[in-house]
Formats: structure tokens, C-alpha cells, sequence
């Protein structure tokens, strides 16, 4: 258990220094300094951002070291803008799915000794924090416990809890809605389909058009009939509902924290599976807006959920649409787990809004092109729409030319397979769940308020 404490002179055991000059290479020295062990870091980038994200891999040398030393109380002396990433590297690292464990981890109680200044801040860091874990959790949670219905309830119930308006729609809605994507991708499941809409509307908002996200809800995806095949791959896919666990929960954030903006989340929901009446590839379904889709692949199910909900945002004459979907393979294969692949249409104005938010929270993407010929790719010779490309290349941007027929607004495409998700333990995060996007989205509407701020 990690705690805060506020108040230069409390007594500690242990110290870390983080120098605030530029030095030639990085430094993580140990001491004894007044009887007591103290730990100096050095960054000798002068790259700001670079300089964040060294702080935040350090504080986890900085954590084991404590450990070794079995110490409870630990004080900080570092300038605020060094304190906050080696928090954050804290936090993200202290975090633990254990609720299905019978046996937990004893827990430890460290404090961390730190000026009465940052107070403020860093119970603003503590509760990003509590939306992340949430998310963290929400992906975590196998499919026996979270299934389309769970998923809805707790995003019902976390709205309830803020005060905010949730709306679910049971499979008798959606059928009345004609989200021809998700009833097709549930009909292999013994587990209704869930849509879930949560809006968050400040009293004076500052945007007069809302920014829609819309998240992924695949609860778990075997792919269907045509069944995940690549080894080791099934097993993990609990996590393919981490778009809707980060579009909710960044509202929640942006809610708690009073944010001028105006949000609305939607999450489509479901799991793929095989069953007697399930999707076979071949079918041509009719999603919501009328659009057929040939449906090749029973596996490339995202983009026929995300579909209807696209369709769907259009009634809220959104300034800005972002979906967030581990949807593609392929954009692991193109850039690995280091950030996540973004398509976009029409929204030039919020890209630089979004790379300050990358930037600072080292949650990064790269835009692939969205050319004409990869819309051509998803045209089917018997359909409006077919769920795959022509070709095996570019998959992660085929998905994207897809998803494109169904947007009339600017638009914003994360597809974020690669980061959201870990077999193993890397960088500051444990094993699972990192919980990417959560504070890349808030970050983004902070930077979004601030602008509209400067212009009113
Ligand atoms: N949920 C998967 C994508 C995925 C892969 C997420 C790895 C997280 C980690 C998605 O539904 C999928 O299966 N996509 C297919 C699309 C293909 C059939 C066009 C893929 O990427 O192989
Ligand atoms: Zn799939
Ligand atoms: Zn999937």
C-alpha cells in the first residue's frame, strides 16, 4: 500500500535525490548519507518528455532498492516537474490484480515523504490513477466474471456513482436500433449483447458539439469460426473490451475532475464465439445505416461492432468522434507495444491536441495513412462492404479504410493492440493490463479545454 505524506520534516528512511541539472550520462547511485541510504538519479537528457519517462522506468530501480533495505518511509527531493513522472512510475507499478487470488500478497505499507506544495497535484495524480486501475481491472477480469452484461453493469454503476447518465441497451434495443454488427457478432454466444452510453455534460461546457469516443466491448474473442489459430493468442483475448474500458473510464476522469467538456462514451459489447446459430464467413449481414457487409472473416469482428456504434454517434452531431479498439494484429506487427496506430479523417485541428497528450503522458501513436486505394480494398464485388482487404498487407489500416464508410464527422481512429496488454512484466507496468489510453484521452481533453479556454 502506498500512501502520501506532506511535510519536509517528517522523519524517513530512506532518501532519493533526483538532480535537477543536466548531466552527460544517466546516473543511479547509492549511498549511505547521515546513516541513512540515499539514492541520487541523474538524467542527462534534456528532452523534456524524454527526460519524464526516464524518471518514471527509475522510480522502479528506485522501488526495489527500497525493498532491499525493507523501508517504510521515503522522502523525495527532486523540482515538481521531475516528482510527478517518478509518481506516476510509482503508481503504475504498485498496481495488482489479486481479487481472484485466495492467498494476496502481504501488503506493505510505504510512505513517500514529499513537500507540502505538491500536495494539490498529487491527489489530482491519485485519482487519474483510480480510473486507470479500474481500467486496469475491468481488463483483467476474465470472461466467466466479465462477460457483455458485467461490463454494462459496471459502467452503469460508476456512472451512478458520479451522477452521470448511463443508458444500456439490452438486446431487444439493439435489435430495435438494427445494429445488424452486434447482433451478428453474438449470435455464436449464450450472453445477450450489451450498448452502453454514458454521457458527461458540465453545466457550461465549452464545446458546443460533444466529443464522442466509442470503445471496443469484445469481451472475448475466439475469433468464431474462424477460430484464432496462432499459438498462444485465445488467452488473452479477455482484453479485447479495452477500448471500452478506457472510453468509459476516461470519462469518468474527465467527470470527477469537472472538466469544461462535454463527453459522451459509447461501448458496443459482446463476446465471439461458436455456437449452432453463430456467424459463418460468407454471410452478407445489414448493419445499422443500412450498409450490407460480406463478412470473410469471422475473427475481424471489431470493425462490425464499432460499425453500428459510428453510425449510432452521428445523432449526437459530434465535433469529434474517437474510437478505441484493439482491433488489428496488425498494428502490433507494424509498431510493436510501445504505442498505439491511428487513422484519422477530417481532424486536422485536434492532432496537435493529441501529440501534447502523448507527449506528456508517453502514451504515443503513429498515423498510417488512410489512403483511397485501402478503401477500395473493403469493397466487395456482392456487398456495399466486405470485413477484410484484398490484399494480407496493411491490415491495421484496411480495418481503419472499414470502419471510415461509417463515419460522417472528424474522426479519430486508435487501434490499440499493442500497448494495452502484456504477458509479462514490462517497463513500470506489471503483468496484463497498462492501461494505456486512459491518460492519453484525459490529457487530450485537458489540452482540448485549455485551447477552447485561451479562445473564449
Ligand atoms: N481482437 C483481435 C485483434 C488483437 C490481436 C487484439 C492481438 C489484441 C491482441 C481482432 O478482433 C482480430 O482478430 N483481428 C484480426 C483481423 C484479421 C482477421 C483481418 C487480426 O488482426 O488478425
Ligand atoms: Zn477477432
Ligand atoms: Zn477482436
Amino acid at each position: 500500500m502506498i500512501d502520501f505524506l506532506f511535510g519536509d520534516t517528517r522523519d524517513f528512511e530512506l532518501l532519493i535525490v533526483i538532480s535537477t541539472e543536466n548531466h552527460t550520462t544517466d546516473t543511479h547511485k547509492l549511498s549511505i548519507e547521515n546513516n541513512k541510504p540515499t539514492i541520487h538519479i541523474a538524467i542527462a537528457d534534456e528532452n523534456k518528455a524524454f527526460r519524464a519517462e526516464k524518471i518514471r522506468l527509475s522510480a522502479i530501480k528506485c522501488l526495489n532498492t527500497i525493498r532491499d533495505f525493507e523501508a517504510k518511509t521515503v522522502a523525495i527531493h527532486s523540482s515538481s516537474h521531475d516528482l510527478f513522472p517518478f509518481l506516476e512510475g510509482v503508481l503504475f507499478n504498485s498496481y495488482q490484480f489479486e481479487k481472484n487470488k485466495s492467498k494476496k500478497t502481504e501488503e506493505k505499507r510505504l510512505s513517500f515523504i514529499l513537500p507540502e506544495e505538491a500536495q494539490q497535484h498529487v491527489s489530482e495524480l491519485m485519482s487519474v490513477f483510480k480510473w486507470v486501475n479500474q481500467c486496469r481491472d475491468w481488463v483483467n477480469e476474465p470472461f466467466n466474471v466479465l462477460n457483455a452484461q458485467e461490463l454494462a453493469n459496471r459502467m452503469a454503476d460508476t456512472s451512478a456513482l458520479l451522477g452521470l447518465k448511463a443508458t444500456v441497451f439490452e438486446k431487444d434495443q439493439i435489435a430495435a436500433e438494427k445494429m445488424g454488427g452486434l447482433l451478428a457478432v453474438n449470435r455464436g454466444s449464450a450472453n445477450p449483447p450489451t450498448f452502453t452510453m454514458i454521457e458527461y455534460k458540465p453545466a457550461k461546457p465549452l464545446n458546443a458539439k460533444p466529443v464522442v469516443f466509442v470503445g471496443k466491448g469484445v469481451v472475448m474473442d475466439t475469433g468464431g469460426y474462424t477460430i484464432k489459430d496462432t499459438p498462444n493468442s485465445m488467452e488473452i483475448m479477455k482484453c479485447d473490451m479495452a477500448g471500452g474500458a478506457i472510453v468509459a473510464n476516461t470519462l469518468f476522469a474527465a467527470a470527477e475532475m469537472q472538466l469544461p467538456i462535454w463527453c459522451v462514451s459509447l461501448v458496443p459489447a459482446t463476446d465471439n464465439m461458436i455456437g449452432p446459430n453463430a456467424l459463418v464467413p460468407g454471410e452478407i449481414i445489414s448493419m445499422k445505416g443500412g450498409k450490407t457487409v460480406e463478412v470473410l472473416n469471422s475473427d475481424a469482428e471489431g470493425r462490425l461492432i464499432l460499425a453500428d456504434a459510428l453510425v449510432f454517434a452521428q445523432q449526437f452531431e459530434p465535433g469529434l468522434v474517437i474510437d478505441v479498439a484493439t482491433l488489428t494484429g496488425s498494428a502490433i506487427a507494424a509498431i510493436g507495444q510501445e504505442g498505439a496506430v491511428m487513422c484519422t479523417h477530417e481532424a486536422e485541428p485536434f492532432k496537435p491536441l493529441l501529440e501534447e497528450a502523448a507527449t506528456l503522458t508517453h502514451e504515443r501513436f503513429v498515423e498510417l495513412p488512410l489512403w483511397a486505394e485501402f478503401e477500395e480494398e473493403v469493397k466487395s464485388n456482392i456487398a456495399d462492404l466486405k470485413n477484410i482487404g484484398t490484399s494480407n498487407y496493411a491490415g491495421a489500416i484496411t480495418a481503419a479504410a472499414f470502419l471510415k464508410q461509417f463515419t460522417a464527422y472528424p474522426w479519430v481512429h486508435l487501434d490499440v493492440a499493442g500497448p494495452v496488454y502484456s504477458k509479462s512484466k514490462r517497463k513500470y507496468f506489471t503483468e496484463g493490463a497498462s492501461g494505456y489510453g486512459v491518460r492519453l484521452l484525459l490529457a487530450f481533453l485537458k489540452a482540448y479545454s485549455d485551447q477552447l479556454k485561451t479562445k473564449q
